[in-house]
């Protein structure tokens, strides 16, 4: 399988209340999103790969790979959705085939396996809309009431996490993610652009270490995973 990939970096990190975005902290010896980016780069089938970064980012022209002439960069949006869209169409614009394969991944994943994105690939590849690597929850699930009670309990064996990457045809999550936001719907992954496309993205079981880091206590428990 051949496949462009776009990972939005253009968020603030305002969770995890650091000095700079989370994607631009300490890993070990290199930025989180250096690692991130070694998860795709010199892999089979890659076909380039886009950055999508904050009109005001100070720090992305300092990294090693900001020269890396296999890596692009485009300037992001106000939401995630917003900065994917910015990535997508650059690809179109560049002539890349509607028809191929888009896998996006957070910048703040850090941690995706070769195994996963390899099953990814393999059980999509022939998949007529595409979809997701997800994680069913562990934990029981409480629906929260107003008042700070709980109001009930679903039935948690329904319920996946959404991870990514979520990988789809170009052309069609460009046209699914633009309608969306036009429509003003609220967006927070991929699949949910294309659900509201009318298509049912499909759930790759992934592993559950391929966190976003989000809180300050993530990132310290990817260093302890790093040793
Ligand atoms: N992202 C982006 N453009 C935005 C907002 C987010 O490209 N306008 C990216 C982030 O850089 C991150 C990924 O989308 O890699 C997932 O978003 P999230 O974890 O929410 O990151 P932030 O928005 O930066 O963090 P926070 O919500 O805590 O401010
Ligand atoms: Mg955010």
């Amino acid at each position: 399988v051949t496949y462009w990939v776009v990972i939005p970096a253009a968020g603030i990190g305002s969770r995890m209340r650091a000095d700079r975005p989370k994607q631009y902290l300490p890993l070990g010896d290199r930025a989180l999103i250096e690692h991130t980016l070694d998860c795709f780069l010199d892999r089979p089938g890659l076909k380039g790969l886009v950055v999508c970064l904050s009109a005001v980012d100070r720090w992305w022209d300092d990294l090693a790979c900001a020269s890396d002439t296999r890596i692009q960069h485009v300037v992001g949006g106000r939401d995630r959705a917003d900065s994917v869209l910015a990535g997508l169409l650059a690809l179109l614009q560049q002539g890349a085939d509607r028809e191929d394969w888009v896998l996006v991944h957070d910048a703040a994943r850090p941690n995706l396996s070769a195994t996963d994105l390899h099953n990814l690939l393999n059980t999509l590849a022939d998949d007529p809309v595409g979809g997701l690597l997800a994680v069913p929850v562990r934990d029981t699930l409480k629906c929260a009431g107003p008042d700070g009670r709980v109001a009930s309990t679903p039935d948690r064996s329904l319920f996946w996490q959404a991870y990514t990457p979520q990988m789809f045809r170009l052309g069609a999550l460009h046209d699914a993610l633009f309608r969306a936001l036009a429509a003003g719907v609220s967006i927070t992954d991929e699949a949910s652009a294309m659900e509201h496309a009318g298509q049912a993205p499909r759930l790759v079981e992934g592993r559950s270490d391929n966190i976003k880091v989000t809180r300050p206590e993530d990132l310290e428990w990817l260093a302890r995973l790093r040793g």
